[in-house]
């Protein structure tokens, strides 16, 4: 096992989970998202709108194989990595993948305050949420665990994860 991968939807904290869990593990942190607006000097959301969707997937699709050449790392992808099952593959492999999940709710409340969700921009953002997470469901299932974090604190949800990986993996 030579990473832990964070999968999972939008606003369920795989970010600032999985920053800390490589802190306390002593593993490197790598942000998908954050190395794309590194690579291409822009944002997420810019890089949506004046590019579009499928030029985005291109690049996270890239950045995937790239994140998989460093190790050993805590990985955070975007919540729509996975979707893609070439990418669920390269990910898997020799990686553990925890997907974090929460409420359609609770996604909503953490995530309406900021702007840099292209995907829940226009519309009705509950019933977006809801159709791809219906979408992302089998994706987000193939994951090695899930922890709900509707309720639980940052802390909680890293101790979670530390307490499992040292299980089962005590010579990490
Ligand atoms: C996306 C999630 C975002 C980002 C992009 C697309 C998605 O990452 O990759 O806006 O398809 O769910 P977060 O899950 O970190 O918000």
């Amino acid at each position: 096992m030579k990473r832990i991968i964070l999968v999972g939807f939008m606003g369920t904290g795989k970010t600032v989970v999985g920053r800390r869990l490589a802190n306390a593990i002593g593993f490197r942190f790598l942000d998908i998202d954050s190395m794309i607006e590194k690579r291409e000097g822009s944002s997420i959301a810019s890089i949506f709108q004046e590019k579009g969707e499928s030029y985005f997937r291109n690049l996270e699709k890239k950045m995937v194989k790239e994140v998989c050449d460093l190790s050993p790392s805590v990985i955070a992808t975007g919540g729509g990595a996975v979707q893609d099952p070439e990418n669920r593959k390269i990910l898997k492999k020799d990686g553990w993948m925890v997907c974090l999940t929460a409420t359609p709710e609770k996604i909503l409340e953490r995530t309406k305050r900021k702007k840099s969700r292209p995907l829940l921009q226009g519309g009705d953002p509950m019933e977006t949420i809801k159709k791809i997470m219906i979408e992302r469901s089998e994706a987000y299932a193939d994951s090695d665990f899930m922890v709900d974090t509707t309720e639980m604190s940052v802390s909680k949800v890293v101790d979670t994860i530390l307490h499992v990986f040292k299980r089962n993996f005590p010579n990490h």
